[in-house]
């Protein structure tokens, strides 16, 4: 079989998906980096990325001495993400293909660390719950969760804000839900998912906390390599770390 390459990036660092559900970065963002650093002081222990795509991030984990399981929706990106990886460092990474979180599993209390970068913002409430549930069975005590996630606040999400604080403000659980992407941005709409789900640093660290989980950090930040067109005000993305006790 040919071997598969990895797409071109965009001129922003952007690299796009197989599968049409967005794009990696080529960089890290500050919470991905706490997850590369974390995982590679436990290098008898596994540690877990969801959503891996071509591995900007299990990469870096495996070079600090981390043992992944790097899980895709998309079994090519998972192929490309192996090629990438030093032969001396293969025996440390472990492919997951399959839909999380109803497709995979992992025994329970098995995970140092899990990484979930950019891809919570595709799930609905059921696929959700049933995620949050899953994360906290598999990290074991004393272990963590860190998570990446957009915010309504992108520029093509702007008709969408007032109706997230809106639905905040009344007190629902995910005020963050958009039914149909295309009424909000009929241009990059194309190439998402129909459905998503946004959240803030209050929706976020609820939901972890509900679960079980203590928050040791959770906010907003800018992401100023994303395209001009996303840019809005510094909170374009949410991160959070927490531990389970
Ligand atoms: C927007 S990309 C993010 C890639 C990378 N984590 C990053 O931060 O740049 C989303 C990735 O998550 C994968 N993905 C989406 N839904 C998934 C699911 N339910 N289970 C596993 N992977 C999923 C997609 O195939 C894609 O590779």
């Amino acid at each position: 079989m040919a071997k598969l390459k990895m797409p071109e990036a965009e001129e922003s660092g952007f690299i796009p998906t197989l599968n049409q559900m967005g794009f990696m970065t080529s960089s890290l963002d500050q919470f991905s980096k706490e997850f590369v650093d974390y995982a590679g002081k436990f290098p008898l222990e596994k540690s877990m990325e969801i959503g891996a795509a071509y591995g900007v991030a299990t990469l870096e984990a495996l070079k600090k001495g981390a043992q992944i399981i790097a899980n895709d929706l998309e079994e090519q990106h998972l192929h490309i993400l192996r090629e990438r990886v030093p032969e001396n460092l293969r025996e440390n990474l472990t492919l997951l293909p399959g839909s999380f979180p109803e497709e995979i599993d992992t025994k329970v209390g098995s995970l140092k660390a899990l990484l979930i970068c950019r891809v919570l913002h595709f799930f609905n409430e059921e696929r959700l719950n049933l995620s949050l549930k899953k994360i906290h069975s598999w990290i074991n005590s004393g272990g963590k969760v860190f998570v990446v996630a957009e915010t309504p606040y992108l520029k093509n999400f702007s008709p969408f804000i007032p109706i997230f604080e809106k639905r905040k403000k009344e007190g629902m659980e995910l005020p963050g839900f958009v039914e149909d992407v295309m009424e909000v941005d009929p241009i990059r709409g194309r190439s998402l998912p129909k459905q998503m789900m946004v959240f803030d640093k209050d929706v976020l660290s609820s939901l972890f906390k509900n679960v079980g989980f203590v928050v040791e950090k959770c906010e907003e930040f800018a992401r100023p390599e994303f395209p001009k067109d996303l840019q809005l005000d510094g909170r374009e993305s949410v991160g959070l770390i927490a531990r389970k006790p």
